[in-house]
């Protein structure tokens, strides 16, 4: 069936409000587009909880630093409806920045305390509140009744999941699993930006984290040691390490055994890498 093309609220209510009516349960997939494999795997996930599934492009502004790629960052629209549609997605919501934000960007926002100083946080401030805030904004007009987001983010879902909390979002939030390339790269919009030589430099930084990964199982537990090796390894791989981290689940100090979770952030020419790998120790 073709696919709902919706660029508007009042089209975007009326269709949730058809949906309600016929009882279907509703999943979100928000996007920023250039839809890769990664993202339609999203839908997957959707589906399985969900009767019909929508998926969100809006290259969100708010969640942009004033030097970052925001004016170069890939709009592939029409290929990604194409996409979605191939896809089996039953409906899109594409609203211009003019749609969602009408009253410019200096605009109330949700921030989520703590939980995002750190890490990417700190590389990028400001970042998570854009995410947050359009990620509220867009569960206030769809309302959907599940949303699934990407693992790679590691650090946006678990925000995610903290505002779904503590705002009351009555929301299952999902998390999909990393795809990856063949090569251990973990799918992302901004690959495309790696000149062919930085592509073949580009999974040492999942052969990083499954190293530190093998040295836990295999015992290891000097953390601090373990970090700084792996922010070693990457340096001599030709990446800049922002940060690379052996943390508990929920971003705190790791407590062994149990499970953990090894995040890492690392630029390549200018590229800004992310990844991380759930281990149990
Ligand atoms: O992960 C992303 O693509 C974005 O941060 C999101 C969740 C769509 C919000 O703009």
């Amino acid at each position: 069936m073709a696919i709902t093309r919706l660029h508007d609220v009042a089209a975007l209510r009326a269709w949730r409000h058809t949906q309600g009516q016929d009882n279907r349960r509703v999943a979100l997939v928000p996007t920023m587009g250039n839809l890769h494999r990664g993202h339609l795997a999203l839908l997957d996930s959707a589906r399985a909880h969900a009767d019909v599934v929508i998926a969100s492009i809006f290259v969100n502004p708010l969640q942009f630093g004033p030097n970052e790629d925001f004016d170069r960052y890939p709009r592939t629209l029409e290929a990604d409806v194409a996409a979605l549609e191939d896809a089996g997605c039953d409906a899109v919501f594409a609203p211009s920045e003019r749609t969602l934000y009408p009253h410019g960007r200096d605009i109330a926002h949700i921030h989520v305390p703590h939980l995002g100083d750190h890490l990417c946080g700190a590389d990028r401030p400001g970042h998570f509140d854009g995410v947050t805030t359009v990620v509220a904004l867009l569960f206030h007009l769809v309302q959907p009744d599940a949303a699934v987001f990407g693992r790679k983010d590691y650090q946006q879902l678990q925000l995610i999941q903290r505002m779904v909390r503590d705002l009351h979002f009555p929301i299952r939030v999902i998390g999909h699993p990393i795809e990856r390339e063949a090569d251990g790269l973990a799918l992302s919009s901004r690959n495309q930006y790696l000149s062919a030589e930085e592509r073949v430099r580009a999974p040492a930084l999942h052969a990083t984290l499954r190293m530190l990964a093998e040295a836990l199982a295999a015992g290891e537990r000097d953390i601090d040691a373990m970090e700084a090796r792996g922010r070693a390894l990457l340096e001599q791989a030709g990446l800049a390490p922002s940060y690379l981290r052996i943390l508990s689940p929920d971003l705190q100090d790791p407590e062994i055994p149990g499970e953990v979770v090894i995040v890492a952030a690392a630029r390549l020419g200018d590229t800004r890498l992310i990844d991380n790998l759930m281990v149990h120790v």
